[in-house]
């Protein structure tokens, strides 16, 4: 009992020193670098995307990166997941999404899961994240977390379901329920490699202002090949860390999200080619300097 006592009066004192409210052995045990057992179950609103991620993820970053008060962003906000699992860990939320479609889906799906012990709030904005990123005041954000289109693989994938047969590796290596967000010119999923990192760099930019010093910035992103221009291997999480580098974060961490449970192998190149089953996300942590 007395041992209880003191491990409790520890566990304060160490949550009250910490910047994100965690234990010495919680901060331990969260600091793996490679993450298998994030995925959670898709809910309704998750099925209607086709491109989201697990709210198991969002909660373990959430609470590595912030602490119970902070302002949490995502400016690919999708069905809302972020600030849904930002609210659950009484964190404020601020998401964008330029899709009217899935903008209205995320605001329900935060609306919902909000109950009435919930002691933080959200904002939900329609429309262009360059452009909207302005309402967010300077200096105010702890962590930005966000998965962002990978430029324009999403219409390669369609593409390619379409045309050709539907066992080709763009099909079956990524998710084959992905379709088209929109098709509005602001979506970096209708952008070019070259054009979507200009614009990645500009709402980096803009991002870097919003952090506060000593907040983090993460972005999930996977690598992929585009088969149809001849490039095997295009290093997308490294060009999102070259953009967060050129805005002014320090490229601070890198952990891998081990999807392969997820996914089953496919016969790549064969029989003359090699190609591995690229079954894994990165999360790319970024930070604003104190
Ligand atoms: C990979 S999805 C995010 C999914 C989200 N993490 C979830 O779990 O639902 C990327 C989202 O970015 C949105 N998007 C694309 N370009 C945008 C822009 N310029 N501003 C804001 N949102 C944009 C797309 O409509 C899409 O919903």
């Amino acid at each position: 009992m007395e041992q209880k006592e003191t491990t409790t009066k520890k566990e304060i004192e160490q949550r009250a020193k910490t910047f994100n409210g965690m234990t010495a052995r919680e901060w331990t045990q969260n600091s793996r670098s490679v993450w298998n057992d994030v995925s959670s179950a898709r809910k309704s609103q998750h099925l209607l995307h086709g491109a989201t991620y697990p709210e198991k993820l969002c909660d373990r970053v959430i609470s590595m990166y912030s602490k119970q008060g902070d302002c949490v962003l995502d400016p690919f906000l999708g069905t809302g997941t972020t600030l849904i699992s930002a609210l659950k860990n009484n964190r404020f939320g601020i998401g964008i999404e330029l899709s009217k479609e899935y903008f209205t889906i995320a605001q329900a799906a935060v609306q919902n899961s909000l109950n009435l012990l919930s002691t933080t709030s959200f904002q939900i904005y329609n429309g262009d994240c360059e452009m909207l990123l302005d309402i967010v005041p300077n200096d105010s954000i702890q962590l930005t977390l966000t998965s962002p289109p990978y430029a324009d693989l999403i219409h390669k994938v369609v593409d390619d379901r379409t045309n050709r047969h539907k066992n080709s590796a763009f099909v079956t290596e990524n998710n084959a329920t992905t379709k088209i967000y929109s098709n509005n010119e602001n979506d970096l999923g209708n952008m070019p490699l070259e054009e979507y990192k200009e614009k990645v760099l500009r709402i980096m930019r803009k991002l870097y202002t919003k952090t506060k010093p000593g907040g983090y910035n993460v972005w999930v992103a996977k690598d992929f090949r585009d088969i149809k221009n001849n490039i095997p291997y295009v290093d997308l999480h490294s060009a999102i860390a070259e953009c967060g580098s050129n805005a002014g974060f320090v490229y601070h961490d890198l952990i891998i999200w081990d999807q392969n449970e997820q996914r089953s192998l496919v016969l790549l190149g064969y029989p003359s080619v090699f190609y591995v089953n690229q079954n894994h996300s990165y999360l790319v942590i970024m930070r604003r300097a104190k």
